[in-house]
């Protein structure tokens, strides 16, 4: 499986922080927005990702990420000249996915949580369909809500609806069969002018493909899309990694304990990153005194 990770858009709600630079790059407590949904990705076993984002911001992720080796991935570039949609990124990626599966990540969403490994290597191996995670919250309006029976299975799911039919919200975190690029071609514009993700995902849902997981009250999802929810964001993984000394969404952590880089790699990567505390604790596990 292959995975996207949508990095475009304006970001006019975070202006003027997102002037110059783009909002996926802005800093989450100690690393750029992106290192989240890409350790989400990562930990998910997918290991060949390509970037989409502005055709001016696309150079920065470049720079930061890389080609990918010195974590054991590979990245792929590619630019969205205007944000046409979250269904537009598999027009984007056509060729390069070549008929097969993708994850598709936005790249300011943020989900930590117990067993999320599990929840998300299992939603990469299913072979057929697509799968979203649901996720509990108490202004539903703001996003793709689904509504299920009592079996768990969607029978209605609707963009940012005026009256919500349920509370589950529709987290930015897609696991998508073989055929979901032409799937993605059928999905016409919506009255705001975007190719709908929650398009594609009523198509799977009419075939009977569309499954759903809960994400219980021991994960957190949180968007960075404004600057309230950027500093809760922020202050959110300060407070799991100094009280746990664990580290949230970090991306060489993950490369390590998926077994894609050695000791060695890690300890340089750790040294790469100095006097940090994020250094430090890598350089903890690469010496195995981090359990
Ligand atoms: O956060 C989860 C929600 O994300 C889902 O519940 C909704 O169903 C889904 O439509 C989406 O809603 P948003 O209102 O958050 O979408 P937004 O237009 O803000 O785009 C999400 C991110 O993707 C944002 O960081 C900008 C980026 N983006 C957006 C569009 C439309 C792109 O990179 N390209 C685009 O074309």
């Amino acid at each position: 499986m292959k995975g996207i990770i949508l990095a475009g858009g304006s970001g006019t709600r975070l202006h003027p922080m997102t002037q110059a630079t783009s909002k996926q790059l802005l800093p989450v407590y100690d690393k750029p927005m992106v290192y989240y949904p890409l350790s989400v990705l990562m930990l998910a076993g997918i290991r060949d990702i390509m970037v989409i984002s502005t055709p001016a911001d696309l150079p920065q992720f470049r720079r930061l990420l890389g080609d990918g080796a010195r974590l054991g991935v590979r990245f792929t570039y590619a630019e969205q000249p205007r944000p046409e949609g979250l269904a537009q990124a598999f027009h984007i990626a056509r060729g390069w996915l070549a008929g097969e599966a993708c994850a598709l990540a936005l790249g300011d969403n943020m989900i930590f949580g117990d067993h999320l490994s599990a929840q998300l290597q299992e939603a990469a191996a299913r072979e057929d369909g697509a799968s979203v995670f649901a996720y509990h919250v108490a202004d539903p309006e703001r996003y793709g809500v689904v509504t299920m029976d009592a079996q768990g299975r969607a029978v209605d799911i609707v963009e940012k609806p005026a009256v919500p039919a349920s509370n589950w919200a529709v987290i930015g975190l897609y696991f998508y069969d073989r055929h979901v690029t032409e799937m993605a071609a059928a999905v016409q514009p919506s009255p705001r002018g975007e190719l709908e993700i929650t398009d594609l995902n009523r198509m799977y849902m009419e075939q009977g493909k569309l499954h759903v997981q809960k994400l219980g009250r021991g994960c957190a999802w949180l968007d960075a899309g404004t600057p309230d929810s950027l500093m809760q964001a922020g202050t959110f993984v300060q407070t799991i990694q100094s009280r746990q000394g664990m580290l949230v969404g970090c991306p060489e952590e993950v490369a390590f304990r998926m077994g894609w880089i050695d000791a060695v790699a890690l300890r340089g990567h750790a040294l790469a990153l100095g006097k940090t505390e994020l250094g430090r604790v890598l350089m903890q596990l690469a010496e195995g005194r981090h359990l």
